[in-house]
């Protein structure tokens, strides 16, 4: 059985792509309905033309009760029971939080609780972490609660930073793993979800921090692969 699942973006949604791409061979997850707060995403026409459901919920100048029992709605409709955002720009409505407790995942580009927060998205989370000399940045998949980038980790993986680096090269290296990371982070959650428990803690294991020097894309599809199978 796979969890039908709703996937929230503002942005072009190349992480929706990668979840989209892995849905087959998971079989743990289906994504039902793509949400942008604005007609312009990018991610409603990768949603489109994946034959999923692609909705509209705008935000800006609305109540914040008023986006919640719009999006309910669809979310309803669908039998969504698990939330994931992918590049969404909006800090979600309390009612909406609320409803999907420990099933709903946000992704971040950096190793939080370090660069979060409020204005702390897209180029310049990079920029903060190549001006603080941080020679190890990552990805952190969280649960959503009703602050930007705070809920419990759900799970993390380094990325080096190197010499030279711009935010657009560190942000590359990075965006490449979270492509990697979310899908199976997803299976990892439905599977517990399915099982009606808490997903098991995961941690990258050691060995993540000598593969960032090789940095070759095989080889950590392989390490984050093997890190989620204890779950
Ligand atoms: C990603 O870097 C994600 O971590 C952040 O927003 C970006 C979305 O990119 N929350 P995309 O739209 O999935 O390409």
């Amino acid at each position: 059985m796979s969890v039908p699942v709703a996937v929230f973006a503002s942005g072009s949604g190349t992480n929706l792509q990668a979840l989209l791409d892995h849905e087959p061979s998971s079989g743990r997850y289906r994504i039902a309905l793509v949400v942008a707060d604005r007609s312009e995403a990018g991610a409603l026409e990768r949603a489109r033309r994946a034959g999923r459901s692609a909705e509209v919920v705008p935000v800006s100048g609305r109540p914040p009760e008023r986006v919640a029992r719009d999006t309910l709605e669809l979310l309803e409709e669908e039998g969504i029971r698990v939330v994931l955002l992918a590049g969404y720009l909006r800090l979600l409505p309390p009612a909406l939080v609320r409803t999907f407790p420990r099933r709903m995942l946000n992704i971040h580009p950096a190793l939080l609780p370090s660069f979060g927060g409020k204005g702390m998205y897209g180029r310049h989370i990079h920029e903060a972490v190549l001006e603080s000399g941080a020679r190890v940045t990552g990805v952190t998949i969280h649960c959503v609660d009703e602050e930007y980038d705070r809920g419990r980790i759900l799970a993390q993986w380094p990325v080096p930073v190197r010499a030279g680096d711009t935010p657009e090269t560190l942000g590359a290296r990075v965006l490449r793993v979270e492509h990697l990371l979310y899908p199976r982070a997803a299976d990892h959650l439905c599977r517990a979800v399915e099982e009606g428990r808490e997903p098991a803690p995961f941690q990258p294991p050691g060995r993540a921090f000598g593969v960032l020097e090789e940095d070759t894309g095989e080889l950590l599809e392989k390490q984050i692969e093997a890190a989620f199978s204890t779950g």
